[in-house]
């Protein structure tokens, strides 16, 4: 397999190519999220990918840090950016343990179709704490394992395996939500919501609390 950022570089003109899947779900997530930012924030995304939730989210915030792995992925974000003239977001290549990230914690951390792409999530989570003050909030939304599992998870968990082998699919985590919402929890946060956008499983969307 090769590593995250080799994979992500691989396929990131085609990622920026395609059309969100479902408009309706990706506008909730986008509100939802909205909603909890504060026009004085500064928060930072980790795995922005090509940036379009970036610079949908950059006018509810004062300045948004946008960074990822991959370098291909940034620099398509670098191009967006600029036509948008998103004047209060800046890019960074980064992964979420890069020390380039340390710094003036921040006021929001967020995440979106990223933690089922982590193989440590409890470390992630406490990475994440210590990037945010007192009373901050991380918001994410990624794939977890719902319970009762739909047949619809049963064929992915069968079918991404073969794709991980032929190099189209990244390696993935498949966790079920209680796992993923009781880590974020352990690593300091406490719950402030949790919801599913789409279908269950697809997009559990979670704001958590740094207490
Ligand atoms: C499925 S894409 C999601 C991109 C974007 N957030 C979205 O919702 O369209 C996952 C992104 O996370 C990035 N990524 C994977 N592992 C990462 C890590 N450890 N730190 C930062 N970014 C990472 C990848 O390079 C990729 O751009």
């Amino acid at each position: 397999m090769r590593d995250a950022a080799t994979f992500w570089d691989g396929i990131a003109e085609r990622y920026a190519a395609r059309k969100v899947s479902d408009p309706e779900t990706y506008e909730l997530t986008l509100r939802r999220t909205a909603e909890r930012l504060r026009p004085g924030d500064r928060a930072l995304e980790i795995g922005c990918g090509t940036g379009t939730t970036a610079l949908r989210l950059a006018p509810s915030v004062a300045s948004l840090t946008a960074t990822d792995l991959s370098g291909e992925m940034i620099r398509i974000a670098e191009g967006r950016a600029a036509e948008a003239g998103a004047g209060n977001v800046r890019l960074l290549r980064a992964g979420l343990s890069d020390a380039a990230l340390d710094g003036e914690p921040y006021d929001a951390v967020l995440a979106f179709n990223l933690l089922h792409l982590l193989d440590d999530l409890p470390a992630a989570a406490r990475r994440i704490r210590a990037l945010l003050k007192p009373g901050g909030l991380f918001i994410s939304k990624s794939a977890a394992l719902p319970s009762p599992q739909p047949l619809s998870f049963r064929l992915i968990r069968l079918i991404v395996p073969v794709m991980q082998a032929l190099g189209k699919a990244p390696a993935v985590v498949f966790r079920p939500v209680t796992e993923v919402e009781a880590a974020i929890e352990a690593a300091g946060f406490s719950l402030l919501a949790t919801e599913d956008h789409g279908a269950p499983g697809r997009g559990r969307f979670i704001v958590a609390q740094a207490v």
